[in-house]
């Protein structure tokens, strides 16, 4: 694989910020899109648009069609057993408040306990934080060490007859921790616990294999894998859709509709209510198909690469310290310099060309139990080079000039 053509294929990457080459190190944030993807969004705007799933005219055939092309992609992609498993939401944030919503309303009652932990991003905190408010649950958070691993002894402690749904990410936005969802699933399912897995920051860089990992919940915002905005997708074992109530009501979600009665259409339309972003869905697919050609084992190779240079390389750097030291660590790497906050860190790579991101990553809880008001972040995806790492450890030594730190 020649990341020069991984590159050449991202238009963005010709343009110059403040008259300097892009460095782009934001990809946790969102990544940068191919030609392909910009291409099917133009393409369908142009050419084949229509709303899905409802009129029979051709327009509307071919959409719905490449519509649920991209959820057979999606089912490939993360190994479902079926197309009804894939559902479409707006984004991952979307698609955890589905579950905590539905989950809520069926399962919880006051006293129930909910089980995350302190790596969480919000989104993967606040839907359940709204059951807390509203029925009385009881949310827990597993402990991390220095290093931002979970201690699993101590998350073993944290489940007990109360427990009802245990929620984690794949893999740290802050810390780049690989969690070892896996094991605390084998954890769970012992006990009969269901998991939600945030997959959010590790579907662009691990092999995600539903049925293997026997999630029961797996949440991915397509944005992040060189996709559109505007789409997530929430996969969950058949069951829970089958048992759970819908999410949001309104047309498309309906099988009859009387003054005193509604029944709801079969999965996956049962959970998507309303229009969908149907030229975005149709785009994702070229996203997948960006990701493919590459192969997730090159994927992994290059960035695990990337991420071993950089962290060398930053760790030389006086007066830089890398946020957590996991034992097992994907291209996201959080950062501080004493003496220079994170923001200032942030515009001043930024005058270099280097997009990187400085605050709390919305990981409030993390940033307060590793003592940090917040960090700058740099985030490594599949066109970053060597050369894009050094061009970053330079203007990180600038920053020093300018604060005059030694
Ligand atoms: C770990 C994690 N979970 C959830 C989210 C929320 O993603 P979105 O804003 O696309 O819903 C993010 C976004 O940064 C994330 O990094």
């Amino acid at each position: 694989m020649h990341i020069d053509e991984v590159k050449s294929q991202f238009p963005i990457f010709s343009k110059k910020i403040n008259g300097k080459q892009l460095v782009y190190l934001d990809s946790s944030n969102s990544a940068q899109k191919p030609t392909s993807v910009i291409k099917s969004l133009d393409n369908f705007y142009k050419n084949e648009f229509s709303n899905i799933g409802r009129s029979i005219h051709s327009l509307s055939v071919n959409a719905t069609n490449k519509f649920e092309e991209t959820r057979m992609s999606v089912k490939k992609f993360i190994n479902a057993s079926s197309k009804d498993e894939i559902i479409f939401t707006k984004n991952a944030t979307e698609a955890i408040n589905l579950v905590a919503t539905t989950f809520g309303q069926k399962h919880i009652e006051k006293g129930d306990e909910i089980l995350i932990t302190e790596l969480e991003h919000h989104s993967n905190y606040i839907p359940w934080h709204y059951l807390r408010k509203n029925k009385g649950a009881v949310i827990k958070f597993a402990p991390i060490n220095d290093d931002g691993d979970i201690l699993i002894d101590k998350f073993k402690e944290l489940i007990t007859s109360k427990t009802k749904i245990i929620a984690l990410t794949h893999l740290s936005n802050v810390t780049g921790t690989i969690v070892p969802i896996k094991e605390i699933i084998e954890i769970a399912k012992k006990k009969n616990i269901p998991v939600l897995v945030d997959g959010c920051q590790s579907a662009p860089h691990l092999k995600i294999d539903v049925k293997d990992l026997d999630c029961d919940f797996y949440a991915i915002s397509c944005h992040k894998i060189y996709g559109p905005t505007g789409v997530g997708v929430l996969y969950a074992k058949k069951e829970w859709l089958e048992s759970l109530p819908p999410y949001i009501g309104g047309g498309g979600m309906i099988s009859e509709v009387k003054k005193d009665k509604v029944t709801y259409a079969p999965l996956p339309e049962k959970y998507e209510a309303g229009t969908m972003p149907t030229a975005e869905v149709v785009a994702f697919n070229e996203s997948i198909k960006f990701m493919q050609s590459i192969g997730i084992e090159n994927i992994i190779k290059h960035e695990n690469e990337l991420t071993s240079y950089a962290l060398e390389k930053m760790k030389k750097i006086n007066s830089v310290n890398i946020v957590g030291n996991p034992k097992n660590k994907a291209g996201v790497i959080s950062f501080t310099i004493k003496g220079i906050h994170p923001h200032d860190i942030s515009t001043i790579v930024d005058e270099e060309g280097v997009a990187i991101r400085a605050g709390h990553h919305c990981c409030q809880i993390l940033h307060e139990r590793l003592n940090l008001p917040a960090s700058a972040r740099a985030s490594i995806g599949i066109y970053n080079t060597k050369e894009d790492i050094d061009i970053l450890c330079k203007a990180i030594e600038n920053c020093r000039k300018v604060f005059d730190i030694k």
